[in-house]
């Protein structure tokens, strides 16, 4: 028989035996004392015999009692063997009911198994851990007491319903999350499976459950994330596409949506390629394969190149892209970020062509700044000197035809003779200083020539010239840009190196030509801020830049100064 008390051991309760049926009892009764009934009919034959026959009575009643003594050996062997398996067998199954008794015991998961009136009569350790009731408070009451009180009614009608199946077992809330109630008065998400079986005509329900409230957290905590995640990718300023390995959007944010004009809808799963134009198709695939074979993390894409992309209007537009990999369980994804630099790469070439035209400004104002000051040059040169030398002449005629006599007037010509000497020498300098007349007249280096031998002789510093081509023709514009630039840089010299020598040297290679003018004089610190009035080494620099080259100025405090330019220079055509 059963129990249905709760075990005094603290055990989980009853386990359901396994009742041999009164059919069978009868059964196996039958099938052991057929011998001996067997034998007792032979038994009564004999006696009957011996009554009513006359001969051998006495062996019958002998044979008779012998008959009787065996078969009541065998009845009390047979009964005792009975006993010894009945025995055994109650044995056994009290193994088998401890074993099971452990088993759900020890069981980590709540198991709780209610009669057909849905009362507990199985309540293991980890229920009375996971709804904090003793097992005496729950054993022979109300399933309801472990369940909110808006789902009892539901839970009631769920079980008579799953009895109702005949199905032996089955997941309970595969849809929703099911509630369970703590003495406490707490509610916890769990996860449930049910099972039924029959005992004595009554439906028994066991219910495995399990407490999935840190499931259910980290599940809501990914959500939040997630959520949180998305917020911040459709808050981005730039698109963020996340293909497979396949090439196939997984990920297509707002700015994406609104870059290439797409619902995110129509993207999701589609080929990136959608979003490449078809020349670049093929060669886009295989980089993206070629960066998930390196392994590298990141890395920024077309470094040397705006890379372009495709809107679903067929419009094409230059963006700037980095790409990062992740490996998700096994599977390669891929991030691309993307800025769409249309407006950029506009100002870029805005500004590129404004700073070309700056440069064919700046060429142009220095070209007539240099034609204007050789027309002043050769008028100063030509005109006035010219008037001024026949001045000189014929003061120096009237001079020689003037009477003794007239001492004052002669020392008035004296002193106009003199006039005339220094006015016509300070024109010739003045003259020479706009633009010597030798530059157009003779060539650069012969000017160059004459800048050093002016130099010298105004400072009294030595300079050496070193040019490496006797045969040195520019075009105009980079003969005059050479004058000027070795005129500053000895100009400089003069005014602040206090050098003791100095040194020029010009070479040629047929593609460029280098300046270089160094002094052993005071040096300075060229990454000083420009002086407020200093202009001389901003107009070198830019002269070199209006041409294509670049200036260097390299000085230091104390270790002289070397003034080095370069200059691309075009072959001369040979008519020149
Ligand atoms: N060879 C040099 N030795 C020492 N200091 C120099 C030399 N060349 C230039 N400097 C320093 O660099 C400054 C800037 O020179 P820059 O030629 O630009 O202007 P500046 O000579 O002062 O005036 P500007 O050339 O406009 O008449 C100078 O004031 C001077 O201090
Ligand atoms: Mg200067």
């Amino acid at each position: 028989m059963r129990s249905r008390e709760p075990l005094s051991s603290g055990r989980s309760g009853p386990i359901p035996h396994r009742h041999g049926g009164g059919g069978y009892v009868r059964g196996r009764v039958l099938v052991v004392f057929t011998p001996i009934i067997a034998l007792l009919a032979a038994t009564g034959a004999l006696v009957l015999a011996a009554l009513f026959l006359d001969s051998y009575r006495a062996q019958m009643f002998i044979a008779a009692a012998t008959v009787v003594v065996v078969a009541l050996f065998l009845s009390i062997f047979l009964l005792y063997r009975q006993v010894g398996q009945r025995q055994a067998a109650n044995r056994a199954l009290q193994n088998v009911e401890a074993r099971v008794r452990d088993i759900v015991e020890s069981a980590m998961d709540p198991v709780i198994a209610v009669d057909h009136c849905q009362r507990v009569i199985l309540f293991n350790a980890a229920a009375e851990k996971a709804f904090l009731w003793p097992r005496a408070a729950v054993l022979g009451g109300p399933l309801d007491k472990l369940i909110p009180e808006r789902f009892r009614e539901g839970h009631r009608a769920h079980i008579e319903r799953f009895g109702a199946t005949g199905v032996t077992s089955r997941r309970m809330g595969s849809q929703i999350v099911l509630m369970a109630l703590r003495a406490d008065g707490v509610e916890f998400p769990i996860e449930a499976s049910i099972s039924q079986h029959t005992e004595d005509g009554n439906k028994l329900f066991t219910v495995i459950l399990r407490d999935i409230t840190e499931r259910v957290r980290a599940e809501s905590l990914l959500a939040r994330n997630e959520a949180r995640l998305r917020g911040i990718l459709d808050s981005a300023m730039d698109a963020i596409i996340t293909v497979d390995e396949t090439q196939h959007i997984v990920l297509f944010n707002a700015a994406a949506e609104a870059m290439f004009g797409c619902p995110r809808e129509e993207a999701i799963g589609a080929p990136l390629a959608w979003f490449i134009p078809e020349r670049f198709r093929a060669s886009h695939a295989s980089h993206v394969r070629g960066f998930g074979e390196t392994g590298t993390a990141s890395r920024r894409m077309g470094t040397l190149r705006i890379v372009t992309g495709l809107r679903r209007n067929g419009e094409e537009f230059p963006i700037d892209a980095s790409i990062s990999q992740v490996t998700d369980r096994g599977s390669k994804f891929f991030t691309v970020i993307l800025r769409d630099v249309t407006a950029r790469v506009r100002a870029e070439e805005a500004l590129s062509r404004s700073r070309e035209e700056v440069r064919e400004l700046g060429a142009t104002a220095h070209q007539a700044r240099e034609q204007e000051k050789s027309r002043i040059a050769r008028e100063l040169h030509d005109e006035l000197a010219q008037s001024l030398t026949a001045l000189q002449m014929d003061v120096a005629w009237c001079k020689e035809r003037l009477p003794d006599a007239q001492e004052a007037l002669a020392k008035k010509l004296e002193r106009m003779e003199k006039l005339l000497d220094t006015t016509v020498t300070a024109t010739r300098r003045i003259a020479a200083d706009l633009r010597p007349l030798m530059l157009d007249d003779l060539g650069l280096l012969p000017a160059v020539e004459w800048l050093v031998d002016n130099f010298t002789q105004r400072t009294g510093v030595p300079c050496e010239l070193a040019v490496s081509t006797s045969d040195l023709k520019l075009h105009n514009a980079h003969a005059t840009a050479v004058f000027r630039i070795v005129q500053e840089s000895l100009a400089n010299i003069a005014k602040h190196a206090r050098a003791s020598r100095a040194e020029v040297a010009i070479e040629e290679n047929g593609s460029e030509v280098t300046i270089s003018v160094r002094d052993d004089g005071l040096g300075f610190s060229p990454q000083d801020p420009r002086k407020p009035n200093s202009f001389g080494l901003a107009g070198l620099r830019e002269r070199a830049y209006l041409l294509g080259g670049e200036a260097a100025i390299i000085s230091a405090p104390g270790r002289g100064t070397n003034i080095e330019v370069r200059l691309p220079v075009a072959p001369m055509p040979f008519s020149q």
